[in-house]
């Protein structure tokens, strides 16, 4: 099963307390919001949906929404000082703000999850235009991020009230990119399980698979990982902390620099990771780099895979197999100067899991990095 946003409703399980539906939208507070959604456009292939500002009757802020496939941003940017958007960008960076889950009841969603424990961030509210209405509530996650619930099966508009279409003259050829695979928070030191409780807890998540710093450590530094899933698989937030190494562990650099705990990674599927990553590259999109000796013994280790092995070399894709088949996967760069936020795009070929046999060869790749920034 993937993570695929799918439109009709799940049903929910006797235990299944908070229905998801899928990633609805992830918003970015950002510096500048209009070049960050021509980045988005021009390097990932992101179309124009949706813009919220003055002109539509947004008087403090501006948002850009951009569509691919399933896969929707929001890049919001304050018009002023001395608010909390202007605040998070001041303290983070540019980053992601709201993890937004698409519901059948958002104030169900909200009552479920603020009843376990859950800190309010928004109370269901009621949005309408001409074009219907949408439900939204919220709740606080990790950090400053949130978790908004988005209940739109009564709205046919193109993004949210308050939003009107974004027509464009400029339209960049989509990638490939197709929905949300999962979405890596960053969390401090010793605060792994709590976050893992406060899924399973508040918002009726398990565990599915944990590394320990065995697993992912190098020479020089590790991190601890869970991975939490809501009941039907569609939304999976792997949690991190650091964990002590001979040097900086990589989570700790990202701490340092997003001033706090924070959303890592995106992963983002596709079902030709050849074809995109090409693409991506082709735009100026930059990918950590393993070194040509990953794929010199990658078939003793992965055993048969379809994809030609010499593509994958040049683009630099890593494989990975589980007892259910295998994924291919490659990570960014950091997208700002901070380096803090990246992506995966990630093509999964049966396998359910997150590339544990890549973690060395990938961290080794990271603290490269990491040792040129002087952070390791
Ligand atoms: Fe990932």
């Amino acid at each position: 099963m993937d993570t695929l946003l799918r439109n009709t409703t799940v049903p929910a399980t006797q235990t299944d307390f908070l229905p998801l539906q899928g990633t609805d939208y992830v918003e970015f507070y950002v510096g500048n919001a209009k070049q960050a959604a021509h980045f988005y456009k021009t390097a990932f292939g992101f179309q124009s949906l949706a813009y919220a500002g003055p002109e539509t009757g947004v008087k403090d802020r501006a948002s850009y929404a951009v569509r691919q496939n399933k896969l929707t941003f929001v890049f919001t940017t304050p018009l002023r000082s001395q608010n909390e958007i202007a605040d998070h960008i001041y303290k983070h960076g540019d980053g992601v703000k709201t993890l937004a889950l698409r519901v059948d009841d958002a104030a169900d969603a909200w009552k479920q999850t603020t009843d376990r424990g859950g800190r309010s961030y928004m109370k269901p509210i009621k949005l309408s235009d001409e074009q219907g209405e949408v439900v939204m509530s919220g709740i606080h996650t990790y950090g400053e991020t949130v978790h908004l619930f988005i209940e739109r099966k009564n709205y046919h508009g193109a993004f949210l009230p308050g939003y009107r279409p974004w027509v464009s003259q400029y339209n960049p050829t989509e990638t490939g990119l197709l929905y949300v695979d999962h979405c890596v928070g960053n969390v401090g030191w010793n605060q792994m399980n709590p976050w893992v409780k406060f899924y399973q807890d508040v918002m009726g998540f398990r565990n599915i698979l944990s590394f320990d710093d065995n697993d992912i450590s190098t020479e020089y530094s590790a991190l601890m990982s869970k991975v939490m899933s809501n009941g039907n698989g569609f939304v999976k937030f792997p949690i991190n902390e650091p964990a002590e190494g001979k040097k900086k562990s990589q989570v700790e650099e990202y701490l340092d620099y997003y001033d706090g705990e924070g959303c890592q990674h995106v992963a983002l599927a596709t079902n030709d990771i050849v074809k995109t990553v090409t693409e991506l590259q082709q735009r100026g999109i930059e990918f950590l780099k393993v070194p040509g000796t990953y794929y010199e013994d990658l078939l003793d280790r992965v055993g048969h895979i379809d994809e030609d092995l010499e593509p994958l070399k040049e683009l630099g894709i890593l494989v990975d197999r589980d007892d259910e088949g295998y994924l291919l996967q490659i990570f960014t760069r950091p997208v700002e100067d901070r380096p803090t936020l990246f992506f995966e795009i990630i093509q999964r070929k049966g396998a359910q899991s997150f590339g544990k046999g890549n973690f060395k060869a990938l961290f080794e790749a990271i603290e490269r990095e990491q040792e040129a920034r002087g952070n390791l």
